[in-house]
């Protein structure tokens, strides 16, 4: 048995990957700025956060802001975990955050370097997006009467479950470095992801596929985001889709 912390343990990712560890018979802490006993804002670091890694053996590190900035609340992470003695850290990170120059993903690779630098043994996994997050995307959309999604863009969503357990697994082994990518079982287009999730949910809306500018918005168009090689993922958005929303799917 190991004593593993969860940054970020209480959100779509962090509360999987500690039910798993968990569940394989580890001591696990969850940290986040409301996780009791360990409620620490990592943007500002303190003896909360010593306490926290004090005696860990690895981090897995998910905590983020929406917002980005996330390279602070590492640089403090990785103080801490020094302090500590801790052995390993691992991160998970976005498919083409070194490809496509978007704001979110440029700090995650930052975060990668500063992970790579610290000096401790580290594991990266980077994967495609969570199911959840197109489909929080789409519900976001769909509050209008005319949905309105970047023309000629397409994603290969993942079940948050199944990355978790790929985290999880990396977490009770020794460092590995930048792993094996991971992706979800399928490349779709927006507007076809879009119909599917109009239609489990009954809603009617039309679509409009809007042309953007940029070079962001060119890296997702050119697919810098998917890994169409390491379609491992297995349960598709159809599926996601019938156990979240539990009505009939399709839309392609
Ligand atoms: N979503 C995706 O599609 C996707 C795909 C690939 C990789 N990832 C990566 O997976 C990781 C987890 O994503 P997620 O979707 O699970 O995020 P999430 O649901 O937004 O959860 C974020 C977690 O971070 C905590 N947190 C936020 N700010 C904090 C701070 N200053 N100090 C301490 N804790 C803080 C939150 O809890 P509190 O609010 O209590 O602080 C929460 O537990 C991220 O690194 C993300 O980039 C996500």
């Amino acid at each position: 048995m190991t004593t593993i912390l969860v940054t970020g343990g209480t959100g779509t990712l962090g509360r999987h990957v500690t039910e798993r560890l968990r569940a394989n018979g580890h001591e696990v802490r969850v940290l986040s700025r409301h996780a009791q006993p360990y409620a620490v804002d990592l943007r500002e670091g303190g003896s909360g956060l010593d306490a926290a890694v004090t005696g860990v053996d690895t981090v897995v590190h998910c905590a983020t802001s929406p917002r980005g900035g996330d390279e602070k609340p590492t640089r403090n992470l990785i103080a801490a975990a020094q302090r500590a003695g801790v052995g390993h850290l691992v991160y998970i990170s976005i498919v083409g955050v070194d490809r496509v120059p978007f704001g979110y993903y440029k700090s995650k690779l930052a975060v990668e370097r500063l992970i790579e630098d610290s000096g401790t043994g580290w594991t990266v996994l980077r994967t495609t997006q969570f199911h959840d997050l197109i489909l929080r995307l789409l519900q976001g959309m769909a509050k209008l009467p005319v949905v309105l999604l970047p023309a000629r863009v397409k994603d290969q969503p993942i079940d948050v479950t199944e990355v978790a357990g790929r985290l999880a697994e990396l977490a009770q082994g020794a460092p590995a470095g930048r792993v094996d990518d991971m992706g979800g079982p399928e490349v779709r287009t927006f507007d076809s992801l879009a119909r599917a999730y109009l239609k489990a949910s009954g809603r009617r809306r039309a679509v409009v596929k809007v042309p953007l500018r940029g070079a962001a918005y060119d890296a997702f168009r050119a697919g810098g985001h998917l890994a169409p090689e390491r379609a491992v993922g297995k349960v598709t958005f159809d599926e996601f889709l019938r156990t979240r929303l539990g009505s009939g799917t399709g839309g392609r």
